[in-house]
């Protein structure tokens, strides 16, 4: 493992930042979920561009521009080479709304393939057909011990993903709306409806979009007054910026959040950027 030398605070206290590449020794890259790393680069016009070569367990990343990396063990950035491209295609406004709900789904898929697998396996030792041994990977709780909890709206496009995924999940479904008309987009609590005992799941909150953080930390403290532990909440999210990440985190130190990239800005009107625009008017086509 190598880092460059420079080392540097960016706006958020909670994420350490360095200057450099961090290569992945093979015994580590597999235990990246307590090494997070996103790699932001800042291109020459200010547009975020992202290139990664993943080569094995190492990861090579060819760029230009500034490259910022973001350790905190409970935030994990998905790496996975697909990533930048999937996402240049939502980026793009010229993007049909077929494409994107298609691309997008692509990504969610990943996304929540990561969440699972974060979670504790049984390892058996089995034999396949052919008479070898192999490790056997099951997860230790069934289906009825996870809850999904869906950010109304945005986040009802990542529940099909969900049920491919791990049917028979439960859902709770919770409404917050960013109030676009206050100079800070404060979210607004309007509804909530989640399974009963949901304080003993492990429970998934679903929403692509973390910006100022509001809508989201609303979610969870309705979540805790229902009796769940911050340790059983894992937050699968899409396009992330530090002043979201970093309200979690400070909030809630024991959450988990999956995402799939850290834009690093928010622009007056409270819109990540670059991001995509409005998340939920793109998918559903209701602008
Ligand atoms: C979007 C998004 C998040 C929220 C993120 O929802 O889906 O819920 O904004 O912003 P924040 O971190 O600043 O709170 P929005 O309120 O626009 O509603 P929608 O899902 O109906 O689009
Ligand atoms: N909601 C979105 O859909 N996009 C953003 O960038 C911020 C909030």
């Amino acid at each position: 493992m190598w880092l460059l030398p420079s080392c540097r605070r960016v706006s958020q206290k909670l994420f350490t930042c360095r200057l450099g590449v961090r290569a992945l020794k093979p015994e580590r890259a597999r235990a990246r979920k307590s090494l997070t790393t996103a790699l932001v680069f800042t291109g020459a016009m200010g547009y975020l561009t992202m290139r990664g070569e993943f080569m094995g367990f190492s990861k090579k990343v060819e760029c230009q521009g500034t490259k910022i990396e973001f350790e905190n063990p409970n935030v994990t950035i998905l790496e996975h080479s697909l990533v930048p491209f999937l996402l240049s295609q939502i980026r793009d406004p010229e993007c049909s709304t077929s494409d994107y709900r298609r691309f997008s789904d692509r990504i969610m898929h990943l996304l929540i393939e990561e969440a699972i697998a974060a979670e504790p396996m049984n390892v058996t030792i089995k034999k396949t057909l052919a008479g070898g041994d192999f490790e056997c990977y099951r997860l230790t709780k069934t289906p009825n011990d996870f809850c999904a909890v869906t950010i109304i709206r945005a986040g009802d496009s990542m529940l099909p993903k969900m049920f491919e995924l791990m049917p028979g999940i439960k859902v709770g479904k919770v409404l917050v709306q960013r109030d676009e008309s206050t100079e800070d987009k404060r979210s607004v609590f309007y509804y909530s409806k989640l399974p009963k005992e949901i304080a003993k799941k492990k429970v998934f909150i679903l929403d692509p979009m973390l910006a100022t953080g509001g809508s989201c930390s609303l979610v969870i403290n309705r979540l805790k007054e229902e009796g769940v532990k911050e340790e059983n909440i894992t937050f699968i999210n899409l396009i992330s910026c530090p002043e979201g990440l970093s309200c979690l985190t400070s909030a809630f130190p024991d959450i988990k959040i999956i995402t799939a990239v850290v834009d690093p800005n928010m622009n007056e009107e409270r819109y990540i950027e670059p991001g995509l625009g409005d998340y939920g008017d793109r998918y559903f086509n209701s602008d």
